[in-house]
């Protein structure tokens, strides 16, 4: 008689589990990941300095994010001369205080040397350019940059290829060349493609895909895709949604990490709290997936911000403080 009874209790117990704890936890069988790193993109003026700035990354962080120092205007100032001397300086810092550094970024639409922007190029010139570039800054940072953005935003928000000076100039190829160039200047650093606007499921996110499915197929070097998430209280992923748009990537064979994160909040009652909940949404998701390696905000205190200090989207105060987003990002990482 004792048997079943026991039999029953068991049931009902697994029963419970199975129903209570996903109520308990947005987490579904998430496993700790101890794993991922937690990084953010960083002013490096301020950074250098000691102060509170630079002593509230220390304590939180382990990765970085130059918000400028490597983007082509910094580093391209002239045709005929590159300038590593700031990006050095932060990465000798970096070096110096155990933080990974992710490398921002070789290709982009924005933030191009006004002489580059002012010539007409011939393909084949622009193309040597390139090529150049983009081989000898991955190679100077070999070994000190361990992961790259090659190729950010290079999307339209209806999918196309975004027409701007590489797609006009050297044609669809550029992509995939650039990662090849990469790749050949440093082996062992991590290649991204950055894109905005691809966390929700739609014609961005489709074309993200089959835009990565087909370098993979031809083999092009590509190790990962950075979701940049930057999101508002109004405009956001929900989990399942973020969760299987991040399952998709991961499929391909690819690290799918949280890039760019920042939530931007309106002057409503009850913004801070929407906040932290979409903060530990996009954690969890992060968590969740084995694919998502590193989950970074642009920034992290609302003091220094692209957006505007208004706009409140960091998971810092501007005074340093911790925001109710903060708790949220610990504890949807399971820490
Ligand atoms: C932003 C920087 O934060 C600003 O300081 C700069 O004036 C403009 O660029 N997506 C990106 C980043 O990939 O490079 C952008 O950084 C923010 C949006």
């Amino acid at each position: 008689m004792a048997q079943p009874r026991f039999l029953m209790l068991l049931l009902l117990g697994v029963a419970a589990t199975l129903v209570v704890r996903p109520l308990l936890t947005d987490e579904v069988g998430a496993k700790a990941r101890s794993g991922i790193v937690v990084g953010a993109a960083v002013d490096w003026g301020l950074l250098q300095q000691p102060g509170p700035y630079q002593s509230l990354f220390l304590e939180h962080y382990s990765s970085l994010t130059p918000e400028n120092e490597m983007k082509m205007d910094a580093l391209a100032p002239a045709p005929d001369r590159l300038d590593f001397g700031r990006a050095d300086d932060l990465v000798e810092w970096a070096a110096a205080h155990h933080i990974k550094v992710h490398g921002h970024t070789l290709v982009w639409h924005r933030q191009l040397p006004a002489w580059l922007e002012q010539r007409r190029w011939t393909r084949p010139e622009l193309a040597a350019f390139l090529r150049r570039y983009v081989t000898t800054v991955v190679r100077h940072f070999r070994g000190r940059v361990g992961s790259w953005d090659v190729i950010n935003e290079p999307l339209a928000a209806d999918g196309s290829l975004r027409r701007n000076v590489w797609l006009r100039v050297l044609g669809r190829g550029y992509i995939a060349d650039a990662l090849r160039w990469a790749h050949a200047a440093d082996p062992s650093a991590r290649l991204y493609i950055n894109e905005f606007d691809v966390e929700r499921n739609g014609p961005k996110r489709r074309a993200m895909y089959r835009l990565l499915r087909g370098l993979k197929r031809q083999g092009v070097p590509l190790d990962g895709i950075g979701l940049q998430a930057h999101l508002t209280t109004q405009w956001h992923p929900g989990g399942r949604e973020l969760r299987w748009v991040m399952g998709r990537y991961a499929a391909l064979g690819l690290r799918v990490d949280v890039s760019e994160l920042d939530v931007a909040i309106g002057p409503q009652a009850g913004e801070l709290t929407r906040q932290a909940r979409i903060y530990r949404s996009v954690a969890a998701a992060c968590r969740q997936e084995p694919a998502c390696q590193r989950f970074a905000t642009w920034g992290f205190t609302d003091s220094s911000t692209w957006l505007g200090s208004g706009r409140r989207p960091l998971p810092f105060d501007a005074a340093g403080q911790p925001k109710p987003a903060w708790q949220a990002v610990r504890a949807g990482l399971g820490r």
